[in-house]
């Protein structure tokens, strides 16, 4: 089983809280990035997504859009919960980050894609 809500942290060093999954598979939650493109002050922002409920106890599919709250770009991030072989929950991700263009022939360069993995931080001692 893997459960999304919770506590996450990326490889970035971001982190985010998912609240509940309720019974039609949507969640919401939020999202602080330990990294910008803008220089205003980074901000928690809300994320709101859905689960896929087909196989629920089995690795579930996920997608959520992060609205950020301090800048006029939108993250979208699709991916997959996954138990591995050690037994810990880790969300393999894709997103796209679209910033906002001035116009429409800069709408070319406005989307960029990358990855980030997603884990439970360890209790420190
Ligand atoms: C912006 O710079 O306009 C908003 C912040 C974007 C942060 C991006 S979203 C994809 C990647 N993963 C993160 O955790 N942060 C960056």
């Amino acid at each position: 089983q893997c459960v999304l809500t919770g506590f996450w942290v990326n490889d970035l060093g971001s982190n985010m809280t998912i609240a509940a999954v309720n019974a039609k598979g949507e969640f919401t939650g939020s999202y602080y990035t330990a990294v910008s493109d803008t220089t205003q002050k980074i901000q928690v922002s809300p994320l709101q997504g859905y689960q896929n409920l087909m196989s629920p106890e089995s690795q579930p599919t996920f997608g959520f859009t992060v609205n950020w709250s301090f800048s006029d770009s939108i993250t979208v991030f699709t991916g997959q919960c996954f138990v591995d072989k050690k037994g810990k929950e880790i969300l393999k991700t894709m997103w796209l980050l679209r910033s906002r263009v001035d116009n429409i022939d800069n709408d070319w360069k406005a989307t960029r894609v990358g990855t980030n993995v997603f884990k439970h931080p360890q209790p420190q001692k």
